[in-house]
């Protein structure tokens, strides 16, 4: 059956098939997509062409909503920020509609890479939950999203998504799973040892720091906080707002296309108009010590002895955005997982690899038998 990890995380989206592996070694591809879109015609005259390069936008309908959606990876572009309809939330985000829109949009997203006849897909949903929502309702909200028929329309292509089973798992086990396991769902024998090890993953993600400890690979404790890197974002806006009115039309998305398009060398800017740039790296690099600063002391205060860690995995989006230094010179046995932003992602789509062939080992011992 054809697997689909995905993560639904607070500020991304991070898809992942057989499919969307690359062919080169070391490179790995999966979707990155933002957790927000737009209504289809809120996108107006916008420029989806710029220099003659189509920005890669597209349009979803669902069966379910009458509305057509502009979704993709350039959608911040496209500068309507304030018409973005988003799907971050702490409480009963997986009941609400534009969660539910989000999910179907990324399974037609997945979906479309297949040369599928009639374009009908059957397939199996890996995918994940912040640690505190590791709990019977909300993952029951959760499989109530993803399980079953859908069919998306993209670009007025229609896909339909059977999805015969969805299992969902601790969000920070994906990128453990991630360390551990082959693109085949093998294990590494270099990775083995986790499979004996205490391990803390620090899951720094856009609206949640996850500090999980597994031991055997079970979970063993959690603990969840709202600070994830949207608080990083306030912090710089507040900052550069007090500065002075000329950058009173900062806004979070804008920031956190700052922050990727910039870098220590370059600076940091921001870009109001198309006259006016104003540099915010001294606010940037600031910002980023203090919240390097508050998330060590978090880890510090939830792990209380550190002793017992045989390795601490720091994994997110949000991983790109901490004084790793800082942080590897705290901590013994710190790792940085490379690609930490679709880390959790691929983990599950090769957890999801594992269990398939389990199963079918188990069916070829039975017919032995
Ligand atoms: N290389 C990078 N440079 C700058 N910012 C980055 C980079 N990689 C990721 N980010 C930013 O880090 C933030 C967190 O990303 P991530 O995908 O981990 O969040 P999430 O999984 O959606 O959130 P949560 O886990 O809380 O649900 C995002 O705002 C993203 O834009
Ligand atoms: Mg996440």
């Amino acid at each position: 059956m054809i697997i689909f990890g995905l993560d639904l995380g607070n500020k991304q989206t991070k898809l992942f098939s057989n499919k969307t592996l690359s062919n080169e070694e070391n490179k790995v591809e999966g979707k990155v997509l933002p957790s927000h879109f737009l209504y289809y015609d809120n996108l107006g005259n916008a420029d989806t062409a710029i220099f003659g390069n189509k920005l890669n936008i597209n349009k979803y309908k669902t069966e379910f909503d009458e509305e057509e959606y502009a979704w993709g990876p350039d959608l911040h572009k496209v500068h309507n920020n304030e018409n973005f309809l988003d799907t971050i939330g702490f409480e009963k985000r997986y009941s609400t509609h534009e969660f539910k829109l989000l999910a179907n949009f990324a399974l037609g997203e997945l979906a479309k890479d297949y040369d599928a006849e009639n374009n009908f897909l059957t397939v199996k949903v890996v995918t994940g939950v912040p640690s505190d929502d590791f709990n019977e309702s909300s993952v029951k909200d959760l499989i109530n999203v993803l399980d079953g028929r859908h069919t998306i329309t993209i670009d007025d292509i229609s896909y339909t998504i059977d999805v015969k089973e969805v299992q969902v798992i601790p969000q920070s086990v994906g990128t453990v799973y991630n360390e551990l396991l082959n693109n085949q769902g093998e294990i590494n024998p270099e990775k083995e040892h986790y499979l004996e090890e205490e391990i803390t993953v620090v899951d720094i993600g856009g609206g949640t720091i996850l500090i999980d400890t597994l031991k055997n690979m079970n979970l063993a404790t959690k603990t969840q906080f709202t600070t994830g890197i949207y608080t990083l974002y306030d912090m710089i806006i507040e900052r550069a707002k007090a500065k002075g009115s000329e950058y009173s039309s900062l806004t979070a998305y804008d920031v956190e296309v700052i922050l990727r398009e910039g870098d220590d060398t370059k600076g940091y800017f921001f870009k109001p108009n198309k006259n006016v740039t104003l540099e915010i790296t001294q606010i940037v690099q600031n910002v980023r010590k203090r919240y390097t600063k508050e998330l060590i002391n978090k880890i510090n205060k939830t792990k209380k002895s550190t002793s017992s860690t045989d390795t601490m995995l720091i994994t997110g989006g949000g991983a790109n955005l901490v004084e790793k230094d800082e942080i590897k010179n705290r901590f013994e046995f710190v790792l940085f997982v490379e690609n930490s932003e679709i880390a959790n992602s691929m983990g599950f789509f090769k957890y999801g690899m594992a269990v398939m062939n389990s199963e079918d080992e188990e069916v070829a011992a039975t017919a032995e038998e």
